[in-house]
């Protein structure tokens, strides 16, 4: 049930300004200095398992452990296993926020900065965030993000758009296979226990997770957010996670300048907005070749990413990725007036136009579960 479309003034009351009702994405208007991010500190962990269940513990967390590199270089059958030993998570099932808010509620009341922390923060995906992050240069595809506030703080789920939706119902049977060699990626890449060797003769099953909570501040926002970790790397520099975590990566091999280019202006810059807000140091690629193998690797540092475009007119700026989450969230805080955990506002994005608002009372946009709900009131 659509309530309303929502005008939002942005500005102090007695300024004589239109109100806001949209938010622009335009790179352009985000130039500018970096905003403050503060270095992610991690809060915690849980895991899912193989039925999607959860755990307050790190039991699906996996270690680093690159093949040797005195011999040939790696020969990567990502294609291996495929489809009869993939056990694919249900995509039907739209879990929203609902992990994290079991991490939350086990943990709300030991949070550092009591409970008036967690009624000033913005709790979310660090999915969500990476989306906010890539907005002003995504040309493709556009999002919908759900918002409720309760007991002050707000919460940020996204909803599958119906363009979305459509497109993962008619995945063609290649990009499904394609979504597999990914994850047979890590499979090839990390072991069970620290110091022990992959095994690549199991099952594929992508309902196994593990996530990292942490904490951060972007400008004056606080947020706390979970993400999905790919290994930690028992050898790091530093051992005290986020700094310890890897992120795994395939992509197709390249061989002309021109698909290196691409490749920085566009996959790099999903890659370098979704470990960066984790502080994630390292992504590992996997180069496959067109027989799905992959035989070489390369360590991009996230903090290096920006290099391979700064000097290109057509490559990314952190900067605009920061000031344009910033000023989303600032957008949001403000549109979300209401304290009341049945009311939804959806903010909906795509290529091209603005960011727009409209409300909604209870289903089928209201996304914090009753279990939390009452356990919170109580
Ligand atoms: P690659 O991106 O390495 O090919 P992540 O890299 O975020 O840990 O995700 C692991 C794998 O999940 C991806 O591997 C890809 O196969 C699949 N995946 C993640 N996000 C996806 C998306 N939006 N669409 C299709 N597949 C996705
Ligand atoms: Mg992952
Ligand atoms: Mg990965």
């Amino acid at each position: 049930r659509k309530l309303e479309n929502v005008e939002v003034e942005c500005e102090p009351r007695n300024k004589l300004t239109s109100p806001a009702s949209s938010l622009p994405t335009d790179p352009a208007l985000y130039t500018g200095p970096f905003p403050f991010y503060g270095r992610p500190s991690e809060l915690g962990c849980f895991s899912l398992d193989a039925q999607r269940q959860y755990h307050g513990d790190a039991q699906a967390l996996r270690y680093y452990s690159p093949p040797p590199t005195n011999d040939q270089g790696p020969n990567f059958d990502l294609r291996d296993g495929y489809p009869d030993r993939y056990q694919p998570r249900d995509e039907e099932l739209q879990e929203g926020l609902d992990h994290l808010l079991h991490w939350l509620l086990d943990h709300r009341g030991k949070l550092e900065g009591g409970p008036g922390w967690l009624a000033g923060a913005i709790v979310t995906w660090r999915g969500h965030l990476t989306k906010l992050l890539t907005t002003p240069y995504e040309q493709q595809e556009g999002w919908q993000l759900a918002a409720s506030r309760f007991q002050g703080t707000l919460y940020l789920s996204e909803v599958e758009t119906p363009a979305a939706r459509a497109q993962r119902l008619a995945r063609p049977p290649l990009l499904r296979e394609l979504m597999y060699m990914g994850y047979k990626f890590e499979q090839y890449m990390c072991a069970d226990k620290p110091g022990s060797f992959p095994d690549p003769s199991g099952e594929v099953n992508t309902n196994v997770a593990f996530c990292s909570v942490l904490r951060s501040r972007l400008g004056n926002h606080r947020l706390l957010f979970s993400g999905e970790v790919d290994c930690m790397d028992p050898r790091a520099p530093c051992t005290q996670p986020p700094a310890c975590y890897v992120e795994l990566k395939t992509s197709k091999e390249m061989h002309r300048p021109g698909h290196w280019r691409n490749f920085y202006r566009h996959k790099l810059l999903k890659w370098w907005a979704q470990s960066f807000l984790l502080g994630v140091p390292n992504v590992v690629a996997g180069f496959r070749n067109p027989e799905g193998f992959v035989c070489s690797l390369k360590t991009f540092p996230t903090m290096e990413m920006f290099e391979y475009v700064r000097n290109d007119r057509d490559g990314w700026n952190p900067s605009v990725c920061m000031n344009f989450c910033a000023a989303f969230l600032s957008f949001a805080q403000n549109t979300v007036v209401q304290d009341d955990p049945r009311l939804v506002y959806l903010f909906s994005w795509e290529p091209g136009s603005p960011v727009t608002v409209s409300k909604y009372q209870d289903a089928p946009y209201a996304f914090l579960p009753t279990w939390y709900v009452e356990a919170v009131t109580r």
